[in-house]
């Protein structure tokens, strides 16, 4: 069992299955959503098209095409609107449910970008809490390597400190 931190671009990890921050259309966008597209090619689009769409706090898994990962989990973070519309337990249940359908597709290795913190505006240092809080957890009960990827200086430290407590 094992949680890190790893600084740098999560589409060049070669673990079972990478996370997409996407959004509900699961057609792609910005951020690392529209990286993830980019690299894995026109083929996961395709196969997303046969998934019409994802819930958000829920997760949908496909391949990885041309990315070193084998499996994209595509899940949809909450959008920030001030933490009174559930934000928080939406955020908590897309963790979850990435790592329960890993699980579901006996996955070893997972690795998650800061979901909802960039376009969606979720604080960081909140985001980042109920990250590790809700692997922490996970971690307690079934085996499994998963990585924080942190984008920026800022995230790697927030990380960090979060994981030596
Ligand atoms: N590797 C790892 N992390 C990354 C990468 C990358 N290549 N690119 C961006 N990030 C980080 C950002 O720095 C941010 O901390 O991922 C985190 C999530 O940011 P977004 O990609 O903006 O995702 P989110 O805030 O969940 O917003 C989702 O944005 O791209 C659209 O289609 C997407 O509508 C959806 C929305």
């Amino acid at each position: 069992m094992s949680l890190t931190v790893s600084r740098g671009d999560i589409t060049d990890l070669k673990v079972d299955a990478i996370v997409n921050a996407a959004n509900e259309s699961l057609l792609g966008g910005g951020g690392v959503d529209g990286q993830i597209h980019r690299k894995a090619g026109p083929e996961l689009l395709a196969e997303c098209r046969t998934l019409h769409g994802c819930k958000t706090g829920e997760a949908k898994i496909t391949k990885g095409y041309r990315l070193p990962s084998k499996y994209v989990i595509h899940t949809v973070g909450p959008v920030w609107h001030g933490g009174t519309k559930g934000e928080a337990e939406l955020l908590k249940n897309a963790y979850v449910n990435s790592l329960n359908l890993a699980v579901e597709n006996s996955l070893e290795s997972i690795a998650f970008p800061a979901i909802s913190t960039g376009v969606y505006g979720y604080p960081k240092e909140e985001a980042a809490n109920i990250a590790v809080q809700t692997i922490r957890t996970f971690l307690q009960k079934h085996e499994m390597e998963v990585v924080l990827v942190a984008f920026s200086e800022r995230d790697e430290q927030l990380y960090t400190e979060l994981l030596q407590n």
